[in-house]
């Protein structure tokens, strides 16, 4: 039976929600009110705000595109801040907090549902502004979102993008859990399609886990690169810890990047 990953990570997604998991939960009102005072930080990695100077100086009137960022973090608060927002998503439970907040605090914030590999709802140079937090890791193939994003930018526009650390899938997450130790075992890039067995997968449905894709640094960084985008900005993160969740791999090493890619005129 072939795998459909986008259904399985949906359906997952929209669980989560339920589940009310950390990347889940919306912004507050008083998040909303500060931004719209101008105070505000967003987050494309677990625990950093991304720079402001990686954002135009102002934001009024800049048309932003949140891809694959539901969840009401990152969209209402650029669009208090003054931004056109448009979030997209492919997860409905996840676009309707967009929309729970946008209700809320009487904002403006398109969302459409679709896969962040085919943005060919939006005709080419249609954003100034593009920011992605870490969600290609739920996609077997990144080169078609650096494409789609290059296309819809305009230009001297910028992608905004967190990524999961490739070196994380190292280790057999099982025994992590179980023991508490950090046992290499998969061969990176790690693919959760290629390296589990159908009755393993199942399994991850049932346990509600996504199926998850780790992507080398070449594409990753290279990537964005090889489209046509000039890297100005990287920084590593490491995880959020809570009384529930704590990554071991963590310990040893950054588990998130962030970069800032300009699509510059440089010929
Ligand atoms: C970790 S959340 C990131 C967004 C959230 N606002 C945050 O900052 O935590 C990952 C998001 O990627 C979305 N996603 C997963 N697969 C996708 C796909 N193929 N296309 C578009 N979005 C996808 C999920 O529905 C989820 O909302």
């Amino acid at each position: 039976m072939a795998i459909n990953i986008r259904e399985h990570n949906r359906a997952i997604w929209n669980k989560q929600v339920e589940w009310k998991t950390t990347w889940t939960i919306p912004v507050s009102q008083e998040e909303v009110a500060a931004a719209r005072r101008g105070e505000w930080g967003i987050y494309l990695t677990p625990t950093i705000t991304v720079p402001p100077s990686w954002f135009p100086a102002d934001l009024h009137g800049c048309e932003v595109l949140g891809l694959a960022s539901g969840g009401g973090q990152q969209g209402p608060l650029l669009a208090a801040a003054g931004a056109k927002v448009t979030i997209f998503d492919n997860s409905p439970a996840q676009l309707a907090q967009d929309r729970m907040v946008a209700e809320r605090d009487g904002l403006e914030i398109m969302t459409i549902e679709g896969d962040m590999r085919d943005l060919s709802v939006f005709p080419d140079a249609s954003f100034d502004l593009i920011v992605h937090p870490v969600s290609n890791c739920f996609i077997p193939d990144v080169m078609p979102v650096w494409r789609e994003a290059y296309r819809v930018l305009r230009p001297n526009g910028a992608l905004l993008a967190g990524f999961n650390n490739p070196a994380r899938y190292l280790f057999d997450y099982e025994v992590t859990d179980k023991r508490k130790v950090l046992e290499v075992k998969y061969k990176l890039p790690y693919d959760a399609v290629k390296l589990h067995t159908e009755e393993e997968i199942q399994r991850l449905l049932a346990t509600g886990e996504c199926l998850e894709f780790g992507h080398s640094l070449d594409t990753l960084i290279g990537g964005q690169i090889a489209v046509g985008f000039l890297i100005a900005g990287l920084y590593e993160d490491t995880d959020r810890e809570d009384e529930n969740w704590h990554d071991m791999a963590a310990d040893y090493m950054p588990l998130y990047i962030a970069t800032r890619a300009i699509k510059a005129d440089i010929s």
